[in-house]
């Protein structure tokens, strides 16, 4: 009976698909921004060391563990849990709700990222690196981040509605490949500048007196982070996944996309930011500024400055537009099952909350920045 149930669910429709798809999600942010800065942080080759044996036994279990539980129920996150044991029941909830709070958040910075590709699409790249407020000026401004946070959750939302193999897996076998190129094109290209070596060498060295107990701590959050794990959307594409799949093999190539994209983001970010500020390491640790005003000055800087920034600009918004539509597709999966929505329905209900949730994030930078909850 719930096989039935399973096999009439719209899902994936090859393994390809449904590992490109699953790549997406885990590609994103935290790989092009958040790896490359912790990296830095945290001991360069020790940290990648810690991150790769936590990945191959941690990651690696888990992933298959909730891919494993979305096949197998053939549910969204929420019904899944109930479906193993009625006592887990408040589990489903917990990680259900992390995607509905995360998407609206994940679509802002992903709207910040497509000001600063229209920015450096526009030839205006050098300018705003110039200005060093551009970045607090635009995040500032009353309307502007609020456009472009519509229109990335426009585009999202548009996605999803396609539906499961014409718009998350299409959009996913088409990207994947694409950011791919997109990413080993910029790492060649980085290590032919000047004193990119070094750089490189600081990346990959282990430095074994920034190992400590942190460095764990830190590798195995930007793992959950890194592999969208415990949000329920592994649970979820799981239960779109074909039975004939191996799960196994599939999860293999998921974590090999998802670590060599971050490896190869770490190949760009930390050479380059190295060669910039004259191999003073402390440039990298610069927080969600990294992205937002160091490497524009860096890109601003080097020959054919505006190309690279267009094309890394472009690389990040589809590694975010691909992991935003895997947590869209989380909650929309929620609604359609526990609201009986239909497809389009149930993205509209997505979008409108998130849209409503995330100007909480945009104007927490402008208008709303004096309002606080107790302090
Ligand atoms: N795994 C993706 C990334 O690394 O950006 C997307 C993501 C999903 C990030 C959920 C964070 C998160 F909490």
């Amino acid at each position: 009976m719930r096989t039935q149930k399973t096999q009439e669910k719209a899902g994936f429709g090859s393994k390809i698909g449904f590992i490109l798809a699953a790549a997406g999600s885990a590609v994103g942010l935290g790989n092009i921004w958040r790896f490359p800065y912790l990296a830095a942080k945290y001991g360069g080759g020790i940290f990648l060391l810690v991150y790769l044996i936590l990945a191959v036994t941690f990651g690696f279990a888990l992933m298959l563990t909730e891919i494993t539980i979305g096949r197998r129920t053939g549910k969204s996150v929420m019904g899944a849990y109930t479906a193993m044991d009625k006592r887990f029941r408040p589990l489903g909830w917990l990680a259900g709700a992390i995607p509905v709070i995360i998407m609206p958040y994940y679509c802002v910075i992903g709207g910040w990222v497509l000001k600063y590709l229209v920015v450096f699409l526009t030839g205006s790249g050098k300018a705003a690196a110039d200005n060093s407020s551009f970045f607090s000026n635009f995040i500032g401004h009353s309307w502007s981040p609020l456009l472009f946070f519509a229109i990335f959750l426009l585009i999202t939302g548009s996605v999803v509605m396609l539906g499961v193999q014409k718009g998350v897996e299409k959009v996913s076998k088409i990207l994947m490949p694409l950011l791919l190129v997109l990413i080993v094109g910029i790492a060649i290209y980085t290590m032919t500048l000047p004193g990119a070596i070094q750089g490189l060498e600081y990346y990959i060295k282990p430095d074994l007196s920034a190992f400590s107990i942190k460095t764990v701590v830190a590798a195995m959050g930007q793992l959950f982070y890194s592999m969208s794990l415990a949000m329920g959307i592994m649970i979820t594409y799981g239960s779109y996944m074909r039975k004939e799949d191996h799960i196994e093999n599939s999860v293999r190539q998921i974590e090999v996309f998802d670590t060599v994209v971050a490896f190869l983001a770490g190949m760009i970010i930390v050479p380059a930011v190295f060669v910039f500020s004259g191999g003073d390491s402390s440039a990298l640790n610069a927080g969600p500024s990294l992205m937002f005003i160091t490497l524009p000055n860096v890109f601003s800087d080097m020959l054919g400055g505006q190309i690279v920034g267009t094309v890394f600009f472009l690389l990040v918004s589809l590694a975010a537009l691909t992991s935003s539509i895997s947590l869209m597709e989380t909650v929309v999966s929620m609604l359609e099952e526990r609201f009986h929505l239909k497809r389009i329905p149930a993205c509209c209900t997505a979008t409108g909350c998130a849209f409503l949730i995330g100007l909480l994030s945009v104007f927490g930078y402008s208008i709303w920045s004096d309002f606080t909850i107790f302090g």
